[in-house]
C-alpha cells in the first residue's frame, strides 16, 4: 500500500490501486498550439485506422435497440424482452424516457465543457498521480511505443459520495461539483433499474444482482475528443470493452463518434437527442455466463468539432469474487464458461495491458 503525505500527515493512498497510465501530452493542447500534421504517435497502423462508414453499417446502426426506460420500470413484458435481446445480440442499446431531466443532462455537458476549456495549467492541478487512474490525463498508456488516442479525459470516482477524492475535483469551477454530483446520482438510479430487470431476466428476484454485487460504485470518465485534421488516421478511444458491470454514456446530440463491433463490422451509434447509451460491461458478461455480451467499442474523431462524452461506469467492490451466477449455470448443458476471479485482480489484468482488439473477458474464459 502506498503512503502519501497530505496536509502534513501520512495517509493511506486511497488510489484505485487498479493500475496506472504513463503521462503523455494533452491532445487538446496540441490542437490549441496548432500543428502541421498529426504527430506520429497518434497515427494508427493501417489495420486500425477507421475506414469511412459504409451504407451497410449505417443501415445496421438503425437496428441498435432503443428501449423505453419508463416501460421497463413499469415491468412491461415486451420492453423487458427487448432488453434481453439487446444485451444478448448487441451488448449496447439506447434508452429514452430514462427520467433524468434534460436540465440535468445539459448542466452536466456544460460542466464538462467548462472544465476542458480551462487553461492547461488549471487542469494540471487535477492531474492523475503516478499510481492513479483518477484525475486529468489520458488512459491506457502502458508503454512508450504504443499508439495514443486522440483524447484527453478526467476520471472521477463519483459514488458512493464518501469515496470521492475532492482533490481531483475542480471545486473553484462554478457549478461543476453540483452538476456532476446530481448527474451521477440520477444515472446510478438508471443503472440500478436496469440491473433489477437483468436480475429477473437471469432467473433471480429483482434484487438478485444487487445482493450479489453489493452497492455499486461509480467512476465517471469524461472524455474530450478534439477535432483532428486527419480523422482517418487516428482513433479517439481505441477498441476496448468496459471492465465494470454497466456503463451509461452521455454523448453530444449532434456528433457521431461512438462505434460498436457487431458481427465483425464497426457500427456507429447515432445519437438520439437526450437519450443515454447503455452497454454491458465485462462483469455482467462473466456473471451472466456469457449470455450477455460486453462488446468492443471505440470512438472516432472528426475534422470540425470537439466531442465530449461522459461514461459512468457502475462497478463492484474490489474484493468481490465474480463468476457465473448459479442461475446462469446449468451443467452439463451450460457449464461455467468463466473462471471465478476477485474483481481487483481482474481489473488490474485489464488495465495493465493495452488491448489488442480482443474483449477483456477472454482473460478469464475457460478454454473448452
Ligand atoms: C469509454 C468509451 C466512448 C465515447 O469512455 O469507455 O467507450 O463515445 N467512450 O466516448
Ligand atoms: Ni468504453
Amino acid at each position: 500500500m502506498d503512503l502519501k503525505v497530505e496536509n502534513g500527515c501520512i495517509k493511506e493512498d486511497k488510489g484505485l490501486g487498479w493500475g496506472k497510465s504513463l503521462p503523455v501530452q494533452s491532445v487538446q493542447e496540441i490542437v490549441r498550439n496548432g500543428y502541421l500534421s498529426v504527430p506520429e504517435r497518434y497515427i494508427q497502423e493501417i489495420k486500425d485506422r477507421p475506414s469511412s462508414i459504409s451504407s451497410e453499417s449505417l443501415q445496421a446502426s438503425l437496428q441498435i435497440p432503443i428501449i423505453d426506460f419508463s416501460l421497463l420500470a413499469k415491468g412491461d413484458e415486451h420492453e423487458t424482452r427487448k432488453l434481453d435481446l439487446a444485451c444478448k445480440e448487441w451488448g449496447f442499446f439506447q434508452i429514452r424516457n430514462h427520467g433524468v431531466q434534460v436540465k440535468i443532462l445539459q448542466k452536466m455537458k456544460a460542466a464538462m465543457a467548462a472544465f476542458f476549456e480551462l487553461p492547461l495549467m488549471e487542469k494540471k492541478k487535477f492531474a492523475m498521480g503516478a499510481n492513479d487512474l483518477e484525475g486529468y490525463g489520458q488512459a491506457y498508456v502502458v508503454s512508450e511505443e504504443q499508439k495514443l488516442d486522440w483524447c484527453d479525459l478526467v476520471a472521477l470516482k463519483t459514488l458512493p459520495l464518501e469515496q470521492r477524492n475532492l482533490n481531483f475535483w475542480p471545486l473553484n469551477l462554478p457549478g461543476f461539483k453540483e452538476a456532476v454530483e446530481e448527474y451521477s446520482i440520477e444515472v446510478q438510479k438508471v443503472a440500478e433499474e436496469i440491473n433489477a430487470n437483468l436480475s429477473i431476466l437471469m432467473g433471480m428476484e429483482r434484487d438478485g444482482l444487487k445482493r450479489y454485487q453489493g452497492e455499486l460504485k461509480q467512476l465517471m470518465r469524461m472524455n474530450y475528443y478534439p477535432p483532428c485534421s486527419s480523422p482517418e488516421l487516428v482513433v479517439g478511444v481505441s477498441p476496448h470493452s468496459d471492465g465494470g458491470s454497466l456503463t451509461v454514456l452521455l454523448q453530444d446530440d449532434d456528433i457521431i463518434g461512438l462505434q460498436i463491433k457487431h458481427k465483425g463490422e464497426w457500427i456507429p451509434v447515432k445519437p438520439i437527442p437526450n437519450a443515454l447509451v447503455v452497454n454491458i460491461g465485462d462483469a455482467i458478461e462473466i456473471m451472466s455466463n456469457g449470455v450477455y455480451k460486453s462488446i468492443e467499442h471505440r470512438a472516432i474523431t472528426n475534422e470540425k468539432k470537439a466531442r465530449i462524452s461522459a461514461a459512468a461506469f457502475a462497478y463492484v467492490d474490489d474484493e468481490l469474487e465474480i463468476g457465473p451466477l448459479d442461475s446462469m449455470v446449468d451443467d452439463p448443458h451450460r457449464p461455467p464458461m468463466y473462471k471465478k476471479i476477485k474483481y481487483i485482480d481482474y481489473i488490474r489484468q485489464v488495465l495493465a495491458r493495452k488491448m489488442d482488439g480482443k474483449a477483456h473477458t477472454d482473460l478469464v474464459k475457460i478454454q473448452t
